[in-house]
């Protein structure tokens, strides 16, 4: 590689350079990818792509067409490293009106056993729209930085992260463990300027400084990364040696001297008022930011009350993000199309002229179920004063966040005079079956059961998807593409592929999109998942009602999977000890009951679960980390009034230190707590 000073080179010199680092990169990159074996070490690679870059932003004019910058190597998702967050990323429930905020005030009261007028403080500050990024110093020095991933295993940006101006490789006087949490993101101004320079290299430009975040920090190549204005702000904290503070408020104070930016909006508001009054002036500042936010957050301030509100699955007890109102636009209803889901719900999807919302195209906005177009609530009550929604009608478009669009009105003055009522299927569009609603739902649903390959294909979809079996190469996309060849059509088929392909990896590897190394990978991936955690396979088997966390709730009570069958075997004349024993569950309702006893009780789907299973070795239900806890395993119920703690903090503690808390004494209640007031 050439050491010229860049900035002394003649354009003359530049072109002929870059000529000759697209070939050295680009036969670098063939050994390497394609032959398996480099010629020059990392770092000298990444020497000539960084030369490659910095002579490109001095002559963009000179960038090539086949340039090295807009090329990477492999899917940077398998090129970053992964690393397990010693603590988890959570997200942030939400709230959207004044009401959800004094609810979660009233909320966390209860939740405490705190007076209405006991005093509880609130830090109130903008909640930034960018990327979250942990960042672990250890001695003062900055070790990993790591992306949120899916909040358990994220990607190693460490080099990425050091290009960054705002994060310091260094800190002094900090805890000898520290990981300092916060968001990456990119103001208006070099958001602007970045697809300015984009578009005159004739490279991408983002949709938004968000995407432009995330693909910046995303980057093989470090220096990509520092060629791109990058900021972040500090605003929380994963494993700490020691605790920062006693407060958020004084955390924050703290993290700022030790060299963190952290937002100077951030305020600490002694009430819901003051909430409120604080995430008004911070929407009214909101244009002049000069960088994007989405809501403003709240965190209780005490930290000693923080630990002991905890954490729902995915979300803390002790904050709430309190989001600005959607943003609406108005477009013409094309069609409306009808999706059959996994449960055989019938979804009306609108399909839109596309318009743009909130910097976002939208083509398809989703029409909740049959009485949402005709303009009535689930009770029958009038939504939008009674007026129904008809395909050619004007309609209100909205985003809140990045839920699916949703059509709110419809403007009668635009309505097309040939315009007629919607005609809700009572035919499921996928297999013809009858689609009928029963008493109570507001859905109707196809009765075609497994038969309808809409219900089959989206089962298959639950089946591998993250929380459930979660098969690396096995996504939508390609259960998708199996069933429509017929060779799955139900979750054991899965484990009979290799079986009945293998051989014939020739086969698979006929096919689009795959060739002998990822048909090898995904029969081995397939292996690794014959044994599975119990909550994992029930979840997977997408029985309605039952989600996740009452999946890993059932697997804790019964433990092993033959003893939760023979109680579902027990339980299937909906009464009896099994019976009881189920709904005795605490976050086990009639209606998740019914529907698990009678998933279990029909006999094509008894089939379908008996084979799958006959492929598993399904392991008995974990018990959280609860290392000498006299309570681990057993289950729990709290009757009578509790002095110290309320109900939910109780059974919250109780079910941390591996207890189940059941809402009713039965069979398998192991220890009974009575409070005063307790029956006999
Ligand atoms: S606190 C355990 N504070 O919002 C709570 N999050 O929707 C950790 N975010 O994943 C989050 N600004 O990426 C917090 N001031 C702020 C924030 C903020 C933006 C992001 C963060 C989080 C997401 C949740």
């Amino acid at each position: 590689m050439s050491d010229k000073d860049i900035s002394q080179l003649s354009e003359e010199d530049a072109a002929e350079e870059l000529k000759q680092l697209a070939a050295t990169i680009a036969a670098a990159n063939t050994a390497y990818h394609t032959h398996d074996a480099p010629e020059i070490s990392d770092a000298d690679f990444d020497a000539l792509k960084a030369r490659n870059l910095a002579i490109e932003a001095r002559f963009p004019e000179l960038k090539r067409s086949d340039s090295p910058s807009d090329h990477v190597g492999a899917a940077p998702s398998e090129a970053f490293a992964k690393i397990t967050h010693a603590v988890r990323m959570l997200s942030l429930s939400n709230a959207f009106d004044d009401a959800d905020v004094a609810e979660f005030d009233a909320r966390i009261r209860r939740y405490l056993g705190l007076a209405d007028d006991a005093p509880l403080a609130f830090t109130a500050e903008p909640k930034i729209d960018g990327l979250s990024l942990s960042l672990r110093y250890e001695e003062g020095k900055l070790v990993q930085a790591a992306t949120r991933g899916d909040g358990e295993v994220g990607e190693n940006v460490t080099a990425n992260a050091l290009t960054i101006d705002d994060i310091p490789a260094t800190v002094e006087g900090a805890p000898d463990v520290m990981e300092i949490r916060g968001e990456v993101y990119m103001s208006h101004a070099d958001f602007d300027a970045l697809n300015a320079r984009q578009a005159d290299a004739g490279a991408k430009t983002f949709a938004n400084p968000r995407n432009a975040a995330a693909g910046s920090l995303r980057q093989l190549d470090a220096a990509i990364t520092r060629s791109r204005p990058l900021r972040f702000f500090a605003y929380s904290w994963g494993e700490l040696s020691e605790p920062l503070a006693e407060t958020q408020m004084s955390a924050i104070e703290r993290m700022a001297h030790l060299g963190f930016q952290t937002n100077v909006r951030t305020q600490l508001c002694t009430g819901v008022t003051e909430m409120l009054d604080h995430y008004r002036s911070i929407e009214q500042a909101r244009a002049t930011l000069g960088y994007d936010i989405d809501g403003v957050v709240y965190k209780v301030d005490d930290l000693a009350l923080q630990g002991r509100l905890g954490f729902r699955s995915t979300t803390p007890r002790w904050a709430t993000a309190h989001k600005f109102p959607a943003e609406l636009a108005w477009t013409r209803l094309e069609a409306i199309d009808i999706q059959v889901g996994r449960t055989g719900a019938l979804s009306p999807v609108a399909r839109l002229t596309p318009i743009t919302v909130g910097g976002v195209v939208v083509s398809n906005a989703t029409l909740h179920n049959e009485d949402y177009i005709a303009g009535k609530d689930s009770k029958g009550q009038p939504i939008r004063d009674g007026k129904d929604i008809r395909v050619g009608d004007w309609v209100q478009v909205y985003r809140a966040g990045d839920v699916i669009p949703k059509v709110a009105d419809v403007d009668l003055s635009k309505r097309p005079e040939d315009a007629v009522p919607y005609q809700f299927p009572t035919i499921c569009p996928e297999c013809g079956s009858e689609a009928i609603r029963e008493e109570g739902d507001s859905v109707r649903r196809c009765t075609g059961g497994l038969s309808c390959p809409a219900q089959a294909v989206e089962r298959l979809k639950h089946f591998v998807s993250r929380a459930a079996f979660d098969i690396e190469g096995l996504g939508s996309k390609q259960v998708e593409q199996f069933y429509r060849d017929g060779w799955v059509a139900e979750p054991a088929d899965i484990f009979t592929l290799q079986e009945r392909y293998g051989e014939g990896i020739q086969q698979l590897k006929n096919r689009e999109g795959w060739g002998d190394k990822s048909a090898n990978n995904l029969f081995q991936a397939i292996e690794e998942k014959r044994n599975i955690p119990f909550a994992r396979v029930l979840f997977a088997l997408g029985i309605r009602h039952v989600g996740e966390q009452a999946s890993t709730l059932i697997a804790r009570t019964y433990g092993e999977w033959d003893a939760f069958l023979a109680a579902m075997d027990g339980a299937s004349e909906h009464a009896g000890e099994a019976w009881d024993g189920l709904l005795s569950i605490d976050g086990v309702g009639e209606v998740m009951a019914r529907s698990l006893v009678t998933a279990f009780a029909q006999p094509q789907e008894r089939q379908s679960i008996d084979r799958l299973t006959a492929h598993l070795a399904i392991e008995s239900a974990e018990r959280p980390e609860t290392d000498g806890s006299p309570v681990a395993g057993k289950t729990v119920v709290f009757t009578g009034s509790l002095e110290k703690m309320t109900r939910a903090e109780a059974k919250a503690r109780a079910e941390a230190m591996g207890a189940i808390v059941s809402g009713s004494v039965s069979a398998i209640t192991d220890l009974v707590v009575a409070g005063p007031g307790a029956g006999s």
